[in-house]
């Protein structure tokens, strides 16, 4: 197959690209690079030593270019990543996240219906199932959400099932994700965060290497394990086969699968994991909630990998080994 890749220069993208690759597709990329940088183009490379890559710096959301790269490439599938995802960053900016979270989704929709693309797969997260009680499922009604970011998910979510039912011929595939950490096995592509980081796993391999004094733990007075935040993490090359098997098996003119393990983990477990396995210790403080989070996140697993055949292969350990190995590689 042809797939364009929207946003795969950025952490999960460049991943699904490289799991694309490998098993043979055509993949053109492209990305504005405001969240990425162009020597991920090379480091894809490196690791699968494939050349059937092409790449576009532009802006999805631009009808005009999009028209141009759709016209001229034939894809047969779009795997839709571009977007801005800084939760605290919307709530600041909520047009900017509005304006390029909806145009991009928008503008690929429409191409993609101009150019008779077989299937559409949306980066969606579990941030729209909102406050309910986990295990979350597919069926679930979407409750509000804390942040525009999570309300341009769910509003593209609704604009692509709306958009399915004149599109009967378009497999539409909504994939919610849990919380991707890790990274490629060679240590070359990953999360790069830029500045502060807003996420637990970018925040504790910084403490790690010292470019950070301590971590601050948001909260231990929640009802979970040990008082600290539960979230479902997955190693990103799984998640990156998520879309790989979505697009193999997603038959349906419209789909909705939860990416996650199906397993909880606590901030406390997360860090100890983490200095078990990479012997390193991570001091930490325990401070305030912060304003939005929930106690408990994971997801009901089952319908990926009842339909989809899909399920997480990689562990905890993997995760966090995998995350140190590219932070020491950074810079
Ligand atoms: P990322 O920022 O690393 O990657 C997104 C990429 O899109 C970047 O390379 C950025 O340059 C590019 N981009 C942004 N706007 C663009 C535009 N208008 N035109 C072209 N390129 C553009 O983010 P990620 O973590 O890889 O996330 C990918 C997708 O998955 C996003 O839609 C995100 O909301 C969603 N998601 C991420 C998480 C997570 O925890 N990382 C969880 C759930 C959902
Ligand atoms: C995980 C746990 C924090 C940082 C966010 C988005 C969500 C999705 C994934 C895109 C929580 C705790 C964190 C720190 C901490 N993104 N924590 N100290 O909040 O589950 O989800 O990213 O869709 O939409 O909201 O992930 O990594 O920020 O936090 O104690 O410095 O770690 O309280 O319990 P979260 P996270």
């Amino acid at each position: 197959m042809k797939v364009l890749v929207s946003g795969g220069m950025g952490y999960i993208g460049s991943h699904t690209v490289v799991e694309l690759l490998e098993l043979g597709h055509e993949v053109v990329i492209v990305d504005n690079l405001y969240n990425s940088q162009i020597d991920v183009l090379d480091k894809i490379k490196t690791i699968t030593k494939i050349n059937k890559l092409k790449f576009y710096e532009a802006d999805c959301s631009n009808m005009n270019i999009m028209d141009n790269i759709f016209n001229k490439e034939q894809v047969d599938a779009v795997i839709h990543f571009a977007g801005y995802k800084a939760v605290g960053e919307s709530v600041l900016k909520p047009l900017m996240y509005y304006q390029n979270n909806l145009n991009t989704t928008m503008t690929l929709a429409s191409l993609s219906e101009k150019y008779k693309v077989k299937h559409f797969i949306f980066s969606s997260s579990a941030t729209v199932y909102g406050d309910q009680v986990s295990p979350l499922h597919e069926l679930m009604e979407l409750k509000v959400t804390t942040n525009p970011y999570g309300e341009t998910k769910k509003m593209s979510e609704r604009i692509l099932k709306d958009f399915s039912r004149n599109n009967k011929d378009m497999n539409i595939t909504l994939l919610r994700y849990f919380n991707p950490i890790g990274a490629h096995k060679s240590g070359l592509i990953g999360e790069k965060p830029q500045g502060i980081p807003n996420n637990l796993m970018p925040y504790v391999t910084q403490v790690a290497k010292g470019i950070r004094e301590k971590l601050f733990v948001f909260g231990n007075d929640y009802d979970t394990v040990d008082g600290t935040g539960v979230r479902d993490y997955i190693h990103v090359v799984d998640l990156a086969k998520g879309h790989i098997a979505a697009l193999m098996n997603a038959k349906s003119n419209f789909n909705i699968y939860n990416l996650g393990s199906g397993v909880g983990t606590s901030v406390l477990e997360l860090i100890h994991t983490f200095e078990r396995v990479n012997g390193i210790k991570i001091p930490y403080d325990i401070v305030e909630r912060r304003p939005g989070d929930l106690a408990t996140v994971y997801a009901d697993a089952s319908k990926a990998k009842k339909e989809l055949h899909w399920g997480t292969k990689l562990t905890l350990e993997d995760m966090v080994k995998d995350a140190w190995v590219f932070e020491k590689n950074l810079r």
